[in-house]
């Protein structure tokens, strides 16, 4: 049934409306409300880089043009926005949704990759259905000296290793099946750009790498230069499990490893995150609580070392009650580690502390 959903700032006109509740069905026009909260931290996103000097903003994948229009019209800056979809349905909801808000944006029917060939952007938004990989290459044409990326996996089975033959054949990495699988998924999806962009002589910086629901999602920087590119490099890495998580550099593999080629740096950029929450604290969103609380994960994780811990499969391995998890974190500082929540999974913590020193506690 067509229907017109509000979010943001804008109404949008949908041939056909479902609640999902996962990834969602194929359809002209397709909007999926799961991720609103995404959306709502996009414009506060792309009001950041606007505000760094973007200019030009692509919305590559737009379905209902949802994600683009909410730029357009919430993003307090002077901009241009282009809206794109392959599918011809698409392209004429576009157009209806683009005058029905009275936003400045151009709705344009091309394939991504033959669109990136022409034109050169500042923000770049890549939101498929499942992986991304089919377009990364060529948004490593449309860059410009500096751009900004948004990129969108569903194929999170795939990265978490429940498929890991097709994450070995599209990720070329070897994927990690159960503890801290999802955070392993978005290293090796943020691994994955980042060595893609550094054999077109471009760096890639994560801002904020999170998952919510069933996606990945990657905020970033791309930078032209190969010595940039080779310090990105110096990011990828292998895991290991030597009394706990360990990481080891691209070429310093000296056992084998449990997973990767990932990404081993940072995913969050503090400085950059709290940026981006100052702008989301001003606007009115629909989620914006949520939002906020999200954003209090990334900060605090931005803190801590790569890859968690599951309380409830260490409780199991010793056959004993998990400990409540304030009471885990409390008794890792006051051994001297770091330690902390993380938004991967609410029954898990993120310390520096060796798996010796954490089942000790844990007793
Ligand atoms: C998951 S939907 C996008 C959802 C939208 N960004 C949102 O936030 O609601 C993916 C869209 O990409 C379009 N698409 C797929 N392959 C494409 C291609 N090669 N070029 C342009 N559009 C494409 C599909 O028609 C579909 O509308």
């Amino acid at each position: 049934m067509a229907a017109i959903v509000k979010e943001g700032k804008v109404e949008i006109f949908l041939e056909r409306f479902h609640h999902y509740k996962g990834p969602g069905k194929k359809q002209a026009g397709f909007y999926n409300p799961a991720l609103e909260i995404d959306r709502d931290l996009n414009v506060a996103f792309c009001e950041y880089v606007a505000a760094k000097g973007a200019k030009k903003f692509l919305d590559g994948l737009a379905a209902s043009g949802i994600r683009g229009i909410r730029i357009a019209k919430e993003v307090e800056k002077d901009i241009e926005v282009d809206i794109n979809d392959y599918n011809p349905k698409s392209y004429e909801i576009i157009k209806k949704n683009i005058e029905m808000n009275g936003v400045k944006a151009n709705a344009l029917n091309e394939n991504l990759c033959i669109l990136l060939q022409k034109r050169r952007y500042d923000y770049i938004d890549i939101d498929p259905y499942g992986s991304p990989i089919p377009f990364i290459s060529c948004m490593l044409r449309a860059l410009k000296k500096k751009t900004f990326v948004a990129i969108t996996a569903t194929d999170t089975a795939t990265l978490c290793g429940i498929y890991r033959k097709a994450c070995i054949r599209k990720y070329h990495s070897i994927p990690l099946k159960g503890q801290a699988s999802k955070e392993a998924g978005i290293r090796i999806l943020i691994g994955y750009i980042a060595r893609q962009a550094a054999s077109f002589d471009y760096s890639f910086r994560p801002i904020i790498g999170y998952t919510h629901g069933h996606f990945f999602r990657v905020y970033g920087i791309m930078e032209r230069g190969a010595r940039k590119a080779d310090e990105s490099m110096k990011n990828i890495g292998w895991i290991y499990w030597r009394d706990g998580w360990k990481i080891s550099d691209f070429e310093e593999m000296d056992e084998k490893p449990v997973a990767g080629p990932l990404w081993t740096g940072k995913i969050y950029d503090y400085n950059i995150i709290e940026e981006i929450e100052e702008i989301i604290r001003k606007k009115e969103l629909r989620k914006k609580e949520l939002l906020l609380k999200l954003i209090n994960f990334f900060k605090e994780e931005a803190e801590l070392s790569p890859l968690y811990y599951e309380s409830a499969f260490i409780a199991k391995e010793l056959k004993i009650v998990q400990p409540k998890m304030v009471k885990i974190i409390e008794r890792l500082e006051k051994k001297g580690y770091k330690a902390g929540r993380t938004h991967f999974m609410l029954n898990a913590f993120k310390t520096n502390a060796p798996y010796s020193i954490i089942k000790e506690i844990f007793r």
